[in-house]
């Protein structure tokens, strides 16, 4: 093929007849919100991650939102995270009128730096929200520990985490479980299982739980699959504000025909990503990911660091493959550099400041064709040999 015919995209989500015929299934049952198939999703969702709860919603950001809510964030309090992620994490905080205190990365995993949480916490933290960063688990335990010591909740956005794994005394276990107080997940198209747009809350608390359900239905005390399948006439009440953060069947439903396909997602997932490893390891300036000690990732996102050794800058390789019919993206952004989060400009993160101006994200989905991705490795190896920056 020549290189001018080829068009490689970022990600491409990975979905077919089996989700044709679950959408077509919620049409034409005549129930097409938060009805049986949210609640199979959400039965069939708790079962993969191992969670006794799951609260089906509109996406991850509500699901941040209402995490935080319903453990009663609001005005006054600070809740410790990272300025490196989707700028979703930081709103969900400032949604609930708190702060969050911004807290740098290990500039190897690109999640929260544990050592640095203990000198963040003041009087008013009320929570840890660290982040499961394109897929790899964070330190968990660290942060479960700091928590503990210091009597905090920890909410663990999960949004691009499904189906990674930790070990704790040996034993695997899935994100979401949760390890923290709640775990949130985004089915988003970027995401390894999409329903176009979705997300889910996971706690092991009933009481949380049964929170999440009312607030995510404007407050109401009795679901609508509890009037419909009554005997005798309820009218519901509105003991509280809540939110309109329903999914939809249609949604729930392909997301059914996802998690049916997502252990095999993930495998190949993980087979693509080795294999970029394997064969760009060598290559001076780059730097593939690494994956600590008893985590698992589910590899949302295949992360690479482009250093001064690198004979052009992030930005020059990102052209230069795009010209070669490549598309990448930049690494994750930092909400203290935008202009919504102004305030926060001077802070001083380096490490969530190098990340986002020296990663690359490759091309990563699991019906990436095997030629493509060697024509992504060979086009990395030329342009390694091209000549450094600056002519030198
Ligand atoms: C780390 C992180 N948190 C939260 C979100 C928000 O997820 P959603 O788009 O489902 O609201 C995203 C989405 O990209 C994300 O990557």
């Amino acid at each position: 093929m020549s290189k001018l015919a080829r068009n490689i995209p970022i990600a491409r989500p990975t979905l077919g007849e089996g989700e044709v015929s679950a959408a077509r299934r919620a049409i034409l049952s005549g129930w097409i919100t938060q009805g049986p198939e949210v609640d199979a999703f959400e039965k069939e969702f708790a079962e993969f991650v191992g969670a006794p709860h799951a609260c089906a919603v509109s996406n991850c950001t509500t699901a941040l939102h209402l995490a935080l809510h319903a453990l009663g964030v609001g005005p006054g309090d600070e809740v410790i995270t990272v300025s490196h992620s989707y700028i979703a994490t930081a709103n969900a905080v400032r949604y609930c009128g708190a702060r969050p205190v911004f807290v740098d990365i290990d500039p190897r995993t690109f999640n929260i730096d544990p050592d640095l949480i203990e000198q963040a916490i003041t009087p008013r933290t009320r929570v840890i929200l660290p982040v499961h960063q394109i897929g790899l688990p964070c330190d968990l335990h660290s942060i479960l520990s700091i928590a503990g010591r210091h009597g905090l909740r920890v909410v663990e956005d999960a949004a691009c985490a499904i189906g990674s794994q930790i070990q704790t005394a040996g034993n695997w276990g899935r994100i979401g479980q949760p390890h923290g107080t709640v775990a949130c997940f985004s089915f988003h198209p970027r995401k390894v299982l999409t329903t176009g747009d979705g997300g889910m809350i996971t706690t092991r608390d009933p009481n949380l739980d049964r929170m999440f359900r009312l607030l995510r239905q404007h407050g109401m005390s009795v679901p609508d699959t509890v009037r419909h399948s009554a005997k005798a006439v309820i009218f519901e009440e509105y003991p509280l504000v809540g939110f309109n953060y329903r999914m939809t069947d249609i949604q729930a439903a392909v997301g059914r025909a996802q998690l049916e396909r997502l252990p095999g997602m993930i495998e190949r997932r993980v087979e693509l990503a080795h294999r970029y490893s394997d064969a760009l390891s060598e290559i001076p300036g780059l730097t593939i990911p690494w994956i600590p000690n008893g985590r698992r990732t589910n590899f949302q996102s295949y992360a690479v660091r482009v250093g001064p050794a690198f004979p052009m800058s992030r930005d020059e390789l990102m052209q230069a493959l795009l010209e070669r019919g490549i598309s990448t993206r930049r690494g994750i952004m930092n909400s203290h550099q935008e202009p919504a989060y102004a305030e926060y400009s001077a802070a001083r993160l380096p490490c969530s400041v190098a990340a986002r101006d020296q990663v690359i994200l490759l091309p990563l989905y699991d019906s990436l064709e095997e030629d493509d991705q060697r024509y992504v490795i060979d086009s990395l190896h030329e342009l390694a040999t091209g000549p450094h920056r600056g002519g030198k």
